[in-house]
C-alpha cells in the first residue's frame, strides 16, 4: 500500500515501508551522505549495517521515481547515555522508549517536506506500537535540529555519547510531539492528525488510544498547594518541556503518607522545605490524557494539601533543578507566587478544581 505523499516544488516522494531489497540503494543513499553532510558523525565500522539499523521495529523509506531517496527507522535501542537520559526525564521505562533514527534525504530531494513526512510516519508507527517517541541529534546538525523543533519535538537535555575508538559525541536528545500540554490537547506538528476527526492540530481520539497504556493501579500522587501569608498561591512552569502552569507534586512512594510525600515532593521540586500542611484538602480520581504523563500512570488519585509559609517567601521567583539520587538534572523548574483568583484560570482541570478547596481553607486557618 502507498503511503503519504510529500508533495515537493519538484517531483512526488512516497513514503513506503522499507523492504530488503531496499538496502543497497539506502546504503549507496549513505556512502553520499558520509561524504557530502558529514552524517553520522562519527564514521561506524559497517555503514550499510548503521544505516539499516537491524533489530529496528520499523523503517520507511521516501521513493521518488522508483529511487529511494530518503529514510527513517524506529529502534527499539539506543546509546545508553541517551536512553538514560530520556528514561529518568520522562519517567518511562526504558522498554516503553522507541528511538526515531536513521533520518537521511538526499540532497537534490531537500527542503520539499521529504524529512517532515517520514518523521511523521515514524511518529504514528511509535505511537502505534504504544511506545514513548524520542530521538538524539548531534550538536552541531543545525539542519535536522532545525526540522525537529519545527515539527514539536521537545528538547530534554544533552548528553555525551561514548563512541569505541573515536571522540566522544554530543548529543541533544528530545521527545516526541506528545503534547506534556496541560490542557489535554496534544499537537503533533503533522496535518495529517485530523484524519480520525481530532481537527487540526488536535490528536485523534484513534491515536489516543493507541499511546494509552493500561495499568491496572491507580497512580497515586500528592499534590501541594502552599500559601504565603499574603494568600498567594505557588505555582510553576517547566523550562524545558511545555506542560502549563502546575502546583507541585508527584508520586507517593511504596511506605510512605501521603502528607510525607507532599513535603518530600514540594522540597524536591522547588527547594522549599519550611512549608507547613494546613490540611488535606481531600483525594479524587483523574485520568490524565494519555501523552501528558507517562504512559501507564494517566489513571491517577491526587491527594491533595493546603500548605504554607510561615513567613514572607525569600524570592518572588526562583528556578529549581529536580535532581533525584545524584547529579542528574531531571527537570528545571520556574517558580512564582500568583493570586488565587488568577490560579484558578492557568491551572490544569484537574488541578484548577482544588482552588476552591484552598479559598475555604485560607479563610479557616487551621
Ligand atoms: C536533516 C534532513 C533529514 C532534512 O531533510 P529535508 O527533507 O530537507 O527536510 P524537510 O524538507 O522535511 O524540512 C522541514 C522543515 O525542517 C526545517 N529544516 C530542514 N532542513 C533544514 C536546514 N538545513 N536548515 C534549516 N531548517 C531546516 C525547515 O523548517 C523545513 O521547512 P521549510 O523548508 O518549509 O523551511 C536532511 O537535511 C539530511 O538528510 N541531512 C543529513 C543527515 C542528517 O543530518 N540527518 C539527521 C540525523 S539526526
Amino acid at each position: 500500500m502507498e503511503g503519504p505523499t510529500a508533495v515537493g516544488r519538484t517531483r512526488a516522494v512516497h513514503v513506503r515501508r522499507r523492504s530488503d531489497d531496499d538496502l543497497p540503494a539506502l546504503r549507496r543513499l549513505a556512502e553520499s551522505m558520509l561524504q557530502r553532510d558529514g552524517y553520522p558523525p562519527r564514521v561506524p565500522h559497517d555503514l550499510g549495517r548503521f544505516i539499516a539499523a537491524p533489530g529496528a521495529l520499523a523503517a520507511f523509506v521516501a521513493v521518488s521515481d522508483g529511487e529511494v531517496v530518503g529514510h527513517v527507522c524506529v529502534s527499539p535501542s539506543g546509546s545508553p547515555e541517551v536512553l538514560d537520559l530520556a528514561r529518568r526525564a520522562l519517567g518511562v521505562p526504558e522498554q516503553r522508549l522507541a528511538v526515531v533514527a536513521r533520518l537521511v534525504v538526499a540532497r537534490p530531494h531537500r527542503r520539499q517536506g521529504t524529512a517532515r513526512t517520514l518523521l511523521a510516519e515514524a511518529l504514528t508507527e511509535v505511537l502505534r506500537l504504544g511506545r514513548t517517541p524520542v530521538l538524539d541529534v548531534a550538536t552541531h546538525l543545525a539542519g535536522a535540529i532545525a526540522l525537529y523543533e519545527r515539527a514539536g519535538w521537545r528538547r530534554l537535555g544533552q548528553v555525551s555519547v561514548a563512541i569505541s575508538g573515536a571522540e566522544p559525541l554530543d548529543e541533544y536528545v528530545y521527545v516526541g510531539p506528545l503534547g506534556l500540554a496541560a490542557d489535554g490537547r496534544a499537537d503533533v506538528g503533522d496535518e495529517r492528525a485530523g484524519d480520525a476527526g481530532g481537527g487540526p492540530g488536535v490528536r485523534s481520539a484513534r491515536r489516543l488510544t493507541a499511546m494509552a497504556g493500561w495499568h491496572p493501579d491507580c497512580y497515586q500522587r500528592a499534590i501541594a498547594y502552599v500559601t504565603d501569608p499574603s494568600g498567594r498561591l505557588l505555582v510553576f512552569e517547566h523550562l524545558d518541556v511545555a506542560a502549563g502552569t502546575q502546583v507541585p507534586g508527584g508520586g507517593i512512594h511504596v511506605g510512605e503518607s501521603a502528607e510525607e510525600a507532599v513535603l518530600r515532593e514540594l522540597a524536591e521540586e522547588s527547594g522549599l522545605d519550611s512549608a507547613l500542611v494546613v490540611r488535606k484538602l481531600g483525594e479524587a480520581w483523574n485520568r490524565s490524557e494519555p501523552g501528558n504523563v507517562p504512559a501507564g500512570l494517566e489513571e491517577q488519585i491526587q491527594h491533595a494539601f493546603h500548605l504554607r509559609l510561615g513567613d514572607a517567601p525569600r524570592h518572588e521567583r526562583w528556578e529549581w533543578e529536580e535532581r533525584s539520587g545524584g547529579d542528574v538534572v531531571e527537570h528545571r523548574h520556574e517558580f512564582r507566587w500568583i493570586a488565587v483568583d488568577e490560579a484558578e484560570r492557568v491551572l490544569w482541570p484537574s488541578q484548577a478544581m482544588w482552588v476552591d478547596a484552598v479559598r475555604l481553607s485560607l479563610r479557616h486557618p487551621a
